[in-house]
């Protein structure tokens, strides 16, 4: 029988030598439709360290958890004829768009899966939870399980719902202090690909803060392809860490761009997205190789839509790193 002693443990090479840790991405998404309380339940239950509701705001100013403003891509709203004169163009898109709807009437809809390619069995079954909902849920969880299980919410478009007077700060801060976050070390992330609310928020608040990157060359053709859309060393000056899309840590042959360790240097978590087990990135040919690769490099969390095999691959990592 082997014994604790004799168990090859190896180190991650993260920022402070701990485990990464697990972020269901939109909750347990790779399985039931994303952002819906069933979706973060299981993401919990299959273990999670993180949920992760990506936030927008309605009519009313209450924070919903979908990844776009506008309805149609993961709900039943094109089967609401009550809805059909809120169709409207906006960005160039002709779509219903949150900011038109009360809760009231956010809470007739019901969730759908929105990813190519993945089971349409749970559509029209769910709802689509308030953040309050969610930390609740949280609350709960916790409390049967006795187990610590963080918030990572995702502020989307703050620049655009501040320009039609809804804002987000308020909303957010108010519902975590509801619900007893109120320190630099609570289990929350709060995370944004706008670095303006990140700078408000460091200004009023104590919480640990992401910036989210991509490739510059997403939006200059010229930009190499490992220069992230806001620099490390600005995004140093207010984050805590930075939420890079994995392109930026890996280039086509899987080879490190060195991302992590600039990061490092910095003082920077690196928590990357998204590991999808059903989306793997090349030259990866099983979804293993590529959490096994991205764990090597140091990443102190990684976003997953299949949270069962983020903990998994962490654990056989740890037994054998490189
Ligand atoms: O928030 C991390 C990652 O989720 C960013 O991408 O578009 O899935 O919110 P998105
Ligand atoms: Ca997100």
């Amino acid at each position: 029988m082997m014994t604790d002693a004799q168990v090859p443990v190896w180190i991650f090479p993260t920022q402070y030598g701990e485990f990464p840790v697990i972020i269901a991405h939109r909750g347990a998404s790779g399985y039931l439709p994303e952002h819906t309380l069933e979706a973060y339940q299981l993401a919990m239950d299959l273990g999670a360290d993180f949920i992760e509701p990506d936030l927008v705001l309605t009519k009313d100013g209450h924070l919903i958890a979908r990844h776009d403003y506008y309805l149609s891509g993961t709900t039943d709203i094109a089967d609401h004829p009550e809805f059909s004169d809120r169709k409207r163009v906006l960005d160039g898109r002709e779509d219903w768009f949150v900011e038109d709807f009360t809760l009231a009437e956010i809470k007739t809809l019901l969730a759908r899966q929105g990813f190519k390619g993945r089971s349409k069995a749970y559509d029209d079954r769910f709802l689509i939870p308030t953040f309050d909902e969610i930390l609740s849920l949280i609350s709960d969880n916790e409390a049967n399980s006795g187990r610590i299980i963080g918030v990572y919410p995702e502020t989307k478009h703050p620049a655009h719902f501040k320009a039609i007077g809804l804002d987000f700060v308020k909303p957010l801060v108010a519902a975590l202090k509801r619900f007893g976050y109120r320190c630099e070390d609570c289990p929350v992330f709060i995370q944004s690909f706008e670095p303006e609310i990140l700078r408000q928020l460091r200004e009023d608040t104590r919480y640990r803060l992401i910036m989210l990157v991509y490739p510059q060359k997403d939006d200059d053709p010229n930009a190499a392809p490992d220069v992230p859309s806001i620099s490390l060393e600005e995004a140093a000056r207010f984050a805590h860490g930075v939420g890079p899309s994995k392109s930026l840590l890996l280039d086509e042959a899987g080879q490190d761009r060195g991302f992590v360790t600039r990061a490092h240097d910095l003082g920077l978590l690196v928590h990357v997205w998204t590991i999808r087990d059903d989306a793997v990135a090349a030259p990866f040919q099983t979804a293993a190789e590529e959490y096994h690769r991205i764990f090597s490099l140091g990443v102190d969390g990684i976003f997953t839509d299949f949270t069962p095999s983020g903990v998994l691959y962490r654990t056989l990592a740890s037994y054998g790193g490189d």
